[in-house]
């Protein structure tokens, strides 16, 4: 069996909705740009959002409309995509790194204190893996050193904490819409904000520095961020689907924890009371997390390890020599989520069959396993 370790959920619906675009003969941003806008407003519960190509450039965005630039920093999780500390890195200001909790995951604000200076100005929680950071206790922290506060939240489409939905905490959230997302429309990006002005400078950055297409005046500088209605189409399509997409991923999750939930040595992530979530990728945690992934490779059966530490990447390495708050000794959760964590599938058209044999072959290998430490 080959089991991939995400694939979208795309057919006839979102086929008929591109094609609708054609029969319109309308394919750059229009009326269903206009209307995935207002619906992904209403779902988020945000009062104003923008379009990006993509989540990066959502991220980048945002920055720039916080007014982050050189000689900034910005406080990040050593445990994320690389995006969120190279859409900093883009604005020409700094990233500094913070681990995360053991719990799930995400941001720990009780260790970033040391990193406040002069220079920090923004702090980025990530919403990794479809649950949500611990908002409580980044808006205190946010609001103690002063700091702006830009959510990424483009794995957390749909996630909510108290019933608020991520990326509406902060002054900025950024959403994503890449092919491995909660919703996709390929690739795409959404800034949202509840601040008039912080919107009104978003729209003159993605559209070349203009309110309205088809002035050759431009009052600031921006550049060309658009969408196509193409990508909006498919977005809408991927909406109506969303309910089902959550509902679908949430039960994967539960038959994954029910047929290893016993297994000694695997631990899920345990997210945070009031955190309503919609799994990104199924996390689980062991001893020998690459030597599975390995194992699962031969079976069949995509794996992924979690993210490797952005304080160790060869990209950021000149940060350690800059910093003495930048080296392995201040990461140790992020370290361990590397070293022993993996992700496994969860996409919404993935079956119970399909569950079951990646579960019978995590299950082999922790027996052999066991059998070898005896
Ligand atoms: C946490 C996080 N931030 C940012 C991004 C960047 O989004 P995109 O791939 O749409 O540029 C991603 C997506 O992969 C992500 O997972």
């Amino acid at each position: 069996m080959k089991i991939p370790q995400l694939t979208p959920w795309i057919g006839n619906k979102e086929y008929k909705a591109i094609k609708s675009c054609f029969d319109n003969n309308w394919v750059t941003e229009g009326p269903k740009t206009r209307e995935f806008n207002e619906a992904l407003l209403r779902l988020i519960g945000a009062k104003y959002g923008v379009f990006a190509p993509n989540g990066t450039l959502a991220l980048y965005l945002g920055l720039r409309a916080l007014g982050i630039g050189v000689g900034d920093e910005v406080i990040v999780p050593s445990f994320t995509f690389i995006a969120s500390a190279t859409s900093v890195e883009m604005t020409g200001a700094k990233p500094v790194f913070v681990d995360v909790n053991r719990r799930n995951f995400q941001i720990d604000v009780t260790k970033a204190s040391r990193l406040i200076n002069s220079k920090t100005k923004a702090i980025m929680p990530v919403h990794v893996y479809g649950t949500v950071c611990d908002m409580d206790s980044v808006m205190k922290f946010s609001k103690k050193f002063k700091l702006l506060v830009i959510e990424d939240a483009a794995e957390a489409i749909g996630v909510h904490l108290k019933n608020k939905h991520a990326g509406t905490f902060g002054d900025i959230g950024c959403f994503s819409f890449f092919a491995d997302k909660t919703i996709t429309t390929g690739e795409g990006g959404f800034v949202v904000t509840d601040d008039e002005k912080l919107y009104e400078k978003l729209t003159y950055l993605r559209n070349q520095g203009r309110k309205d297409r088809g002035s050759f005046i431009h009052p600031f500088i921006g550049y060309n961020f658009r969408i196509t209605d193409i990508q909006a189409a498919v977005g809408l399509a991927q909406l109506k689907k969303l309910e089902e997409i959550k509902v679908r991923k949430r039960k994967i999750l539960d038959r994954y924890k029910r047929l290893l939930g016993g297994m000694d040595g695997i631990t899920f992530f345990e997210p945070d009371q009031d955190a309503e979530i919609v799994p990104f990728r199924t996390c689980i945690l062991l001893e020998k997390a690459h030597k599975l992934m390995n194992y699962l490779r031969e079976k069949g059966v995509e794996s992924r390890t979690f993210f490797y530490p952005l304080h160790k990447q060869p990209c950021f390495i000149h940060l350690q020599k800059e910093r003495s708050d930048q080296h392995d000794e201040y990461f140790p959760n992020t370290i361990f989520g590397f070293e022993h964590g993996v992700c496994l599938p969860v996409f919404p058209t993935l079956t119970d069959r399909q569950i079951a044999y990646i579960c019978n072959a995590i299950i082999d290998f922790q027996k052999k396993h066991e059998r070898k430490k005896r």
